[in-house]
Parts: C-alpha cells; sequence; structure tokens
C-alpha cells in the first residue's frame, strides 16, 4: 500500500516502543521518514533498518522539549526530503511515584517532555507548513492515563490530560491552514517504557515482582489483553493519512476497551 507516497514524516520518540512501529508503519506506507529521538544512535539504527527495508528514513537527535534542537531536526528532515507533511508527537515518559512522594521535580519534568514538547513540536510543525501551504498532519500520542486518573501517575496523567486540550487548541489554530490536528490514546502497550515503570514501583515497594502492575492496569480491557504496538499502528496511520482529512481535534482511544469515553 502506497497511501503516503510523496509525503515526509517526522515521528518524535521513534528510536524504540510505539514511536518505532509508526516510522515504520509510514515507511511501509510510502513516507519519507525522519525518527527523531533523544537517543540519536538508537534513532539512526532504526532509520538504517527502514532503509534497509527499502524505504527512505533518516535518524536525528534531538529533545522535543529544546526548541533549537526540534528546529534543527525539521531543517535536517526538510534538507533530506523537501518537505514536512506529517508531525508525530509521539515522544513520551513516565517516572511513577506513589502521590504522596510526587514532587515539584517529578511534576516538571514529565510536564516539561510531554506536555511543553508536544506544544513546542506543534508550533515548529505547523510553522513549517504553513509555509509550505499545503495542509499538513499533527498526531498526538495520547493516554488512557489522559482520560482517567491513576494514583502513582498523577504528573502523567495531567501531561496527557494536556496533551488531549492541545490537540483540541491547535485543531483550532491551524483549520485554517488544511492542518489537522489529532490524538491517539494507547492504553496499555507492551513496550520498554513498561519495565521502567515496573522496576520503579518494586523500589517503592508498591508491587514486589515484575509484570505485576502491567497485569492489574490490564485486568480491566474488555478485549483480554495488553496490546502491542502493532496492534494500535493502524490508528496512527489513519490520522496521518488523508482518509482521516475530515477529522480534526479528536483523540481516538486505542486501548482494546480500557476506558470507555
Ligand atoms: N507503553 C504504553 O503503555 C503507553 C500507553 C499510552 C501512551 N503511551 C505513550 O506513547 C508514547 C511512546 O511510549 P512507548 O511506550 O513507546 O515508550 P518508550 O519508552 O518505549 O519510548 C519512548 C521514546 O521516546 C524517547 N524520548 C523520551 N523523552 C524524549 C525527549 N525529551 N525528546 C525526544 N525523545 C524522547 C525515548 O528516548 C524513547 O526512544 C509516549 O508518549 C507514551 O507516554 C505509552
Amino acid at each position: 500500500m502506497s497511501r503516503l507516497a510523496g509525503k515526509a514524516a517526522i515521528v518524535t520518540g521513534g528510536a524504540q516502543g510505539i514511536g518505532e512501529e509508526i516510522a515504520a508503519r509510514l515507511v511501509a506506507d510510502g513516507a519519507k521518514v525522519a525518527v527523531v529521538d533523544l537517543n540519536a544512535h538508537k534513532a539512526k539504527a532504526v532509520a538504517e533498518r527502514l532503509t534497509r527495508g527499502g524505504g527512505e528514513a533518516i535518524g536525528v537527535g534531538a529533545d522535543v522539549a529544546q526548541r533549537a534542537e526540534v528546529r534543527a531536526a525539521i531543517v535536517a528532515t526538510v534538507a533530506a526530503f523537501g518537505r514536512l507533511d506529517i508531525f508525530f508527537n509521539n515522544a513520551g515518559f513516565n517516572k511513577p511515584l506513589p502521590f504522596l512522594e510526587i514532587d515539584e521535580a517529578n511534576f516538571n519534568a514529565i510536564m516539561r517532555v510531554n506536555a511543553w514538547g508536544v506544544l513546542l513540536c506543534t508550533q515548529e510543525a505547523a510553522r513549517q507548513m504553513i509555509a509550505q501551504g499545503q495542509g499538513g498532519k499533527i498526531v498526538n500520542t495520547a493516554s488512557i492515563a489522559g482520560r482517567q486518573g491513576y494514583a502513582e501517575f498523577a504528573p502523567y496523567c495531567a501531561s496527557k490530560a494536556s496533551v488531549i486540550s492541545l490537540t483540541q487548541a491547535a485543531a483550532r489554530e491551524f483549520a485554517k491552514h488544511k492542518i489537522t490536528v489529532n490524538a491517539f490514546a494507547p492504553g496499555v502497550v507492551v513496550t520498554p517504557l513498561w519495565d521502567g515503570l515496573e522496576q520503579d514501583m518494586i523500589d517503592k515497594g508498591v508491587i514486589s515482582r515484575k509484570g505485576e502492575f502491567i497485569e492489574s492496569f490490564s485486568s480491566s480491557i474488555l478485549l483480554g489483553f495488553p496490546s502491542k504496538p502493532k496492534d494500535i499502528v493502524g490508528v496512527a496511520a489513519f490520522l496521518a493519512s488523508s482518509d482521516s482529512d475530515y477529522v480534526t481535534g479528536q483523540v481516538i482511544m486505542a486501548d482494546g476497551g480500557m476506558v470507555l469515553v
């Protein structure tokens, strides 16, 4: 399938997990993809793998919360592919703490990447798309945690609720430029992110063994199992394609029926 033929995309947080799968799917759909990540080495390795598979991809190191680095990543993408049509705000992280132990540093670190990073990257992506004059697609990775509060994830939940608000605000601002802004909200996706979360919760004595946290979260999934990135990437690809041209300001849950809103 080549429904994204001729399109150029950036996927932040594309070096592993959900972002890596999105990058691979966009390439399979015909797009040229810049894999942008804090981990430049891994971003380049993903891009090289996609290129070896017959696609066009580059890897770029950047912190999504640093404007100069984001601008440089967009410049590198336009230098390589001539344009920018699709921007995935996918980079994100979590550092869970029991609610009463959350401090300002923890809150600010999570909000800086997950919320401020999305705002900043949306601004820079939109500037490039407006200059091109042919519209564009901005797609944000929200979360069930943006729709539902979880005690150990409070700052993360606030950051993902912010992603939803920013999606709506940007959709209103950029509709006049034919730029759609949407989000998809994964539930439990088995990625390296969960390894870190489980270790943090073991260290804090909240759980006693690896797997316990993900199992307790997954118990309310209607479809009965936590997802892998490939289970949710179709929704992301839909929001990047012209099939979603009449959709903007929306959040599509891709959580197996975990949170019904
Ligand atoms: N895994 C889940 O269950 C789940 C569920 C809902 C939403 N999400 C969201 O999906 C997105 C991807 O999650 P994942 O599970 O693939 O995580 P992951 O930890 O496997 O991958 C995240 C990637 O983002 C990169 N990154 C982190 N901070 C960055 C920054 N400041 N600048 C640039 N890159 C940065 C990391 O280096 C990493 O490569 C995140 O926004 C996450 O919040 C994940």
